[in-house]
């Protein structure tokens, strides 16, 4: 009999470290409820535990108000999202932020679950999209000081203002991410970047009303792979310049992507009279597919939108080592090529390599602007690439 038992103790330890290595908090809630405090308490019972923990939510829609899942925590956190979190409006009327994960080191979300926004009737009452003077709305989902991360699986729907932020994080991989707003709401940059080293954002979806994906300043060692977007603004480095105290920019790759409908494609935008003097260095896009994109290629260092600022004085946002090479398909508007470099500090070290976009409009064809840029050629040019020295573009000052 002792032996049996001994047996079968050890049998039930070995079943327990196989299938649950990980305690699971599951958070309870009937359909409809608002599951706000059952999260928080079952995150903070896995935040505390000694050991990996699991977060679960099941299935089903529930109701969510602000929430701050905060560490740093005493292991790893998986947080499982199976159903669909909707924001309360009432309850976050006001706030600049609706869920937010921050300082856990070793984090996993997943779970083929939801995040919606329900952003319809907010973005009527907003109008960003024409001043600054614009009302706070909530960011979805905020990663602020997350590092280790493994975001899979999870869809972001209707965010009232940006879908995803993520901030100051190291080694953060966003995998089979699915971003959906229509193009007309205002602001919903599908995920926002800035100040973390070593992000990856593979296998994604976009289709938004802003952005893509916006990478802001301080950005290091970031890869975009497979990303398809469209609706939308595009996958846009910038704007960077309008404040003091912003970090250099440096290793952002964009590769494998596809782009369509949107209104830019691949873009770098910094503001003229800058608030600070940084670098953005070794920007490359690679292997893009654009479909009836109005502005496929784009630097903008004359960005200033609904005139903020005094274009006269130069960006002193310098470019370094920017690359956009084997880029194929149409435009939606003749300017298939567009690289506007500071007068101040003219783009070094562009290459433009097998370039391939065209256009069908009666004011064709499409045209390759540059000023204060020389760039270097490779491969394929069409539209035929500007020559020689700083070519002024038309219109720029
Ligand atoms: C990066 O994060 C993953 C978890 O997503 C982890 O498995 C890996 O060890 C981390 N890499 C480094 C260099 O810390
Ligand atoms: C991305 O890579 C896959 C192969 O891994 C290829 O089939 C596809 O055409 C590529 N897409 C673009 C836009 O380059
Ligand atoms: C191109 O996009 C515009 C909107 O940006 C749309 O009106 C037009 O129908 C699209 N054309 C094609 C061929 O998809």
């Amino acid at each position: 009999m002792g032996s049996y038992f001994g047996i079968s103790t050890i049998l039930v330890l070995c079943l327990l470290g196989f299938s649950a290595n990980a305690e699971v908090f599951n958070v309870p809630g009937s359909p409809g409820s608002d599951i706000t405090p059952a999260l928080l308490k079952a995150f903070t019972s896995a935040c505390q535990a000694p050991t990996p923990s699991k977060v679960v939510i099941p299935k089903g829609e529930f109701k969510l108000g602000e929430i701050a899942m905060t560490g740093p925590c005493k292991a790893p956190v998986e947080v499982t999202l199976q159903g669909t979190v909707k924001a309360d409006g009432g309850s976050i009327a006001g706030k600049d932020r609706w869920v937010v994960f921050e300082k856990i080191n070793g984090f996993k979300l997943n779970g083929g679950g939801t995040f919606d926004g329900e952003g319809n009737a907010a973005w009527r009452e907003n109008n960003c999209h024409k001043t600054f003077q614009c009302k706070k709305l909530p960011i979805s989902v905020r990663f602020d000081f997350v590092d280790n991360a493994d975001i899979r699986d999870i869809t972001s729907i209707d965010a009232k203002n940006f879908h995803i932020n993520v901030i100051s994080g190291k080694n953060m991989t966003f995998d089979n991410i699915k971003i959906i707003a229509p193009d007309h709401s205002p602001n919903t940059d599908g995920i926002h970047l800035g100040r973390c080293d070593g992000v990856k954002i593979l296998n994604t979806k976009i289709a938004t009303g802003d952005d893509c994906i916006s990478v802001g300043d301080g950005m290091k060692n970031l890869l975009i792979e497979k990303v398809v977007c469209g609706p939308g603004h595009g996958i846009s480095v910038g704007s960077l310049g309008n404040y003091v105290w912003e970090e250099d920019v440096t290793g952002i790759t964009v590769k494998n992507c596809t782009i369509q409908g949107t209104d830019n494609g691949v873009r770098i935008k910094t503001w003229p009279s800058s608030k600070c003097t940084t670098t953005a260095s070794g920007i490359h896009f690679e292997d893009i597919i654009l479909n009836n994109v109005s502005n496929p290629i784009i630097i903008d260092q004359e960005y200033c939108p609904w005139n903020q600022c005094n274009k006269q004085k130069p960006s002193s946002i310098k470019l370094v080592d920017i690359r956009f090479k084997n880029i194929r398909g149409t435009s939606g508007n003749k300017d298939a090529v567009k690289l506007l470099c500071s007068k101040g500090f003219p783009c070094q070290n562009v290459e433009i390599g097998n370039i391939d976009i065209t256009y069908s409009g009666a004011d064709g064809p499409a045209t390759f602007q540059c000023s204060n840029v020389v760039p270097k050629l490779v491969g394929t040019q069409n539209p035929k690439a500007c020559t020689g020295p700083v070519v002024k573009a038309p219109g720029s000052a």
